[in-house]
């Protein structure tokens, strides 16, 4: 009988994590996860916490998986906490993880926009954190992911208490468009990317089948309710992300969302043969609501 797949996680409490985890379990796969804080298990799921993912915690628990999902990321900076700690060092330090406990494939989600060519900070970060995983000498597979929407992911329940208070905000023009890709797509991905080898060393967009502006996004997210949409001043958006530690749009979210970043649907839909949602139908259905 082949022997089961063994696969870890970190970042186990994060929005693709927990639909990773919860797929990755109802398909029996033997997994490892790790967080910072203690977190409800799966079946088959064996359960980490630690804050610093302490390598004497980590090795014995972790050797002899087959695969890591690297899927620790942050995209707001503070003073304890900024790029090149999280992205980078943590990075840096899950593969030299995977390396000691003989750990052969690396996946890893890095973000659309990410080239050698970025000026911006938190793309750096994850470019340099590329750099460390196509160094590694590990297989890899690192996925450049657009907006991956559910009914829980940070950017859909952002809007959805925009809703609650009767008025989406659009920061400038709207005009602005993203490549949105559903989570359940997202996580199949990811899972055939741990196993099968035609993901072996490969950079991947991790985008939906349609660009869409940010208004028009906007417009059939809300559709059905009774929301105002209101253009607000891009400098005023700006400011408000400077000056205030609680707005909802952090610079880089600002960055990102008017960055106008598209990637190459056609070859992820050619590579893993699969039939992807189409996001303007899970709008106009509400089941993103
Ligand atoms: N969601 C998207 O649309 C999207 C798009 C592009 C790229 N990505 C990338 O995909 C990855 C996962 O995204 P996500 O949406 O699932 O993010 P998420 O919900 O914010 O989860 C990220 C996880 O990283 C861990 N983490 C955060 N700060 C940490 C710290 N200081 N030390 C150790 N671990 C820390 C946390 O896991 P624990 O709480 O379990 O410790 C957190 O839940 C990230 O790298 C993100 O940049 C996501």
């Amino acid at each position: 009988m082949a022997k089961s797949k063994k696969i870890v996680v970190t970042g186990a409490r994060g929005f693709i994590a927990k639909h990773l985890r919860n797929y990755l379990s109802e398909n029996n796969i033997d997994l490892i996860s790790i967080s910072r804080n203690d977190f409800k298990q799966f079946k088959n799921e064996s359960m980490i916490v630690s804050e610093n993912y302490d390598e004497n915690i980590l090795l014995p628990k972790i050797k002899d998986s087959d695969a890591l999902i690297h899927l620790v990321g942050i995209g707001n900076q503070s003073v304890n906490n900024d790029y090149n700690m999280i992205n980078v060092e943590l990075t840096k330090h899950i593969v030299n993880l995977c390396k000691k406990t003989k750990i052969k494939k690396i996946v890893y989600t890095s973000g659309l926009g990410v080239s050698s060519n970025t000026s911006l900070g938190y793309f750096i970060s994850k470019y340099n954190a590329e750099k460390i995983i196509i160094n590694s000498g590990l297989n890899f597979t690192i996925f450049r992911p657009s907006y991956i929407v559910g009914k829980d992911d940070h950017f859909t329940k952002y809007l959805k208490k925009q809703i609650k208070t009767g008025e989406i905000k659009i920061p400038g023009s709207g005009n602005y468009s993203i490549q949105p890709i559903y989570i359940d797509d997202v996580i199949q991905i990811i899972s055939q990317s741990a196993i099968q080898p035609k993901f072996k060393n490969r950079i991947i967009d991790l985008v939906g089948p349609k660009n869409i502006t940010f208004k028009q996004y906007v417009k059939l997210f809300s559709k059905g309710t009774k929301t105002n949409i209101k253009k607000i001043d891009l400098e005023d958006a700006y400011r408000d992300a400077i000056t205030n530690p609680k707005s909802d749009f952090g610079i880089d979210d600002l960055n990102i969302l008017i960055g106008d970043f598209r990637g190459n649907h056609e070859k992820l839909r050619k590579l893993t043969k699969m039939k992807f949602h189409s996001i303007v139908e899970l709008l106009e259905s509400g089941r993103l609501l």
